[in-house]
């Protein structure tokens, strides 16, 4: 009988004293040419092979090094050793990927410890390192959480298209897409370049936000949810942003600000509360990783928390909500704004700045923040419009050491408002008819959201830079892997 691959992570669940098994993974380290740890991605811990090395041909045991990927079938025994309670005593052991021991000291599959930045350079192999193994498991698993929160709850989950005729956020900072040779683009009589000439027939872009089209669903299947790539080409090289990241925005119809305001934070109760309960070892893991690190930092920037109390302060605290004119008044009353400590302006009508934001959650209420009714001129064109006629029912969620990591509204659903804020925001209704559209026919308040979904994952496991969130990230200047 042939016998079927055991995952590591089931074989440590099960105990399976006794039986025999037979497991495959990259060798993280051989020592005495008799002991072997295996590690195959299923969980951050190692398999102890124990091996005889007189069974085996000396030719076989050189090929057992560092980052080789072998299949052993033995023994599961109750382990002698430290830091395991099983291992395995082989019987058979084959090479099935021999890994060159020369060629891996040159990479990080050497075992020692690496700079992330080594680590990014080598994306393509950062996957076998435990911090990186810890931090791709527990995207995954916040994937999964997001998917059911949405599914237990009677969304419908709506795939926004990627390629689109509209700027959702007005920001203007869109990838172009098109087929046009580069070297040849057709003209028009005024010297413009003829879209009607290309693929769609018109302009088109990489999105930026599947919002829009998330509204039109709404306002049928009555809540949707997308969870999808975004796009934004703006030049920012911060370690908060990409120009390629996922965002998951909700949209429920019959609902205002307070609703949504409700919607996001259970919501992120939820996603942070599910990775503390089914992601434990990598949690461990990564809080040990980011004690460390924390060491070689100067007092100032060091963490006061560790990342599971960061955690629960999300999962054990109601959200502050505040309104952006509330938020200018505790700043204006801070000791940094007296010291003239803030880099950036503190300005009713002004955008806070991320200073602000962490000052507000970090310092001063000391807990997630919901910030709500900001100054429409900040906010984009959808956003409904306050009867101060001055604000619109905005809302943006801060977090710690994170900043904002949702941003959404109640949108606005009267038709002649929203007609005249396109022409204030100078958005041609003709690219917008379809949007405009749904507010004629049994339009309904209706509110949603984004998430960034890496800057969740950064809070959920502690990475301070989004580069090391993403499996391939996209930031000025590069797109290798
Ligand atoms: O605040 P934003 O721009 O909101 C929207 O796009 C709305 N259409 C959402 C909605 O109401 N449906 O983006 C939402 C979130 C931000 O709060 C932030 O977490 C994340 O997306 N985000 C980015 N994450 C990584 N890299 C970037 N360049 C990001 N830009 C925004
Ligand atoms: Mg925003």
């Amino acid at each position: 009988m042939v016998m079927k691959r055991k995952k590591i992570k089931s074989l440590i669940e099960s105990g399976a004293i006794g039986s025999q098994v037979k497991v495959s993974g990259w060798v993280r380290s051989f020592r005495n040419d008799r002991f072997i740890a295996i590690n195959d991605g299923s969980c951050i811990k190692t398999m102890q092979i124990v091996i005889e090395s007189e069974k085996l041909s000396p030719n076989l045991l050189t090929q057992i090094t560092v980052g080789s990927a072998v299949t052993v079938s033995g023994q599961v025994v109750e382990s002698q050793g430290r830091g395991q309670t099983i291992e395995i005593h082989a019987d058979d052991i084959q090479v099935i990927g021999h890994a060159e021991t020369e060629a891996v000291s040159k990479t990080i599959l050497q075992p020692k410890r690496h700079s992330l930045e080594t680590l990014r350079e080598q994306a393509h192999l950062r996957f076998r390192t435990n911090t990186f193994g810890a931090v791709f498991r527990i995207r995954h698993h916040l994937a999964f959480a997001i998917h059911k929160f949405f599914n237990d709850r009677g969304f419908f989950y709506l795939h926004a298209p990627i390629i689109t005729g509209s700027d959702a956020e007005g920001a203007g900072e869109m990838f172009k897409v098109t087929s046009m040779d580069l070297k040849s683009i057709p003209k028009n009589d005024v010297g413009e370049v003829d879209f009607s000439e290309d693929f769609f027939g018109k302009e088109t872009h990489l999105t930026v936000s599947g919002q829009l089209e998330a509204e039109l669903g709404a306002l049928g299947l009555g809540q949707v949810y997308t969870f999808g790539p975004t796009f934004r080409a703006e030049n920012s090289n911060t370690s908060r942003h990409l120009a390629e990241f996922w965002m998951i925005e909700p949209e429920i119809a019959f609902a205002d600000l307070e609703d949504d305001m409700d919607l996001g934070e259970e919501f992120l109760k939820y996603c942070v509360e599910y990775i503390l309960q089914n992601c434990k070892e990598d949690i461990e893991f990564l809080e040990n990783r980011s004690v460390q690190e924390d060491k070689g930092k100067p007092q100032a920037e060091r963490n006061e928390l560790t990342l599971t109390e960061r955690m629960g302060l999300i999962v054990n605290n109601q959200f502050e909500r505040i309104t952006y004119t509330k938020a200018i008044e505790v700043l204006e009353n801070s000791k940094p704004y007296k010291k003239k400590k803030f880099k950036f302006p503190i300005e009713w009508g002004k955008d806070l700045a991320s200073e602000h934001e962490r000052y507000l959650v970090e310092k001063h209420y000391k807990k997630p923040v919901i910030i709500y009714n900001y100054p429409a001129s900040i906010k984009a064109f959808y956003m409904r419009n306050n009867d101060d006629n001055k604000t619109v029912a905005a809302m943006d969620v801060l977090f710690p050491g994170i900043g904002e990591i949702i941003g959404g509204s109640q949108r606005e659903e009267r038709l002649d408002v929203l007609k005249q804020k396109c022409m204030e925001f100078d958005i041609p209704e003709e690219h917008v008819w379809w949007y405009l559209e749904t507010r004629k026919f049994g339009t309904v308040p209706h509110a949603g959201f984004g998430l960034g979904f890496e800057r969740l994952v950064m809070f959920c496991t502690g990475m301070t830079n989004i580069r090391d969130v993403i499996p391939f990230p996209r930031t000025p200047k590069n797109a290798e892997f």
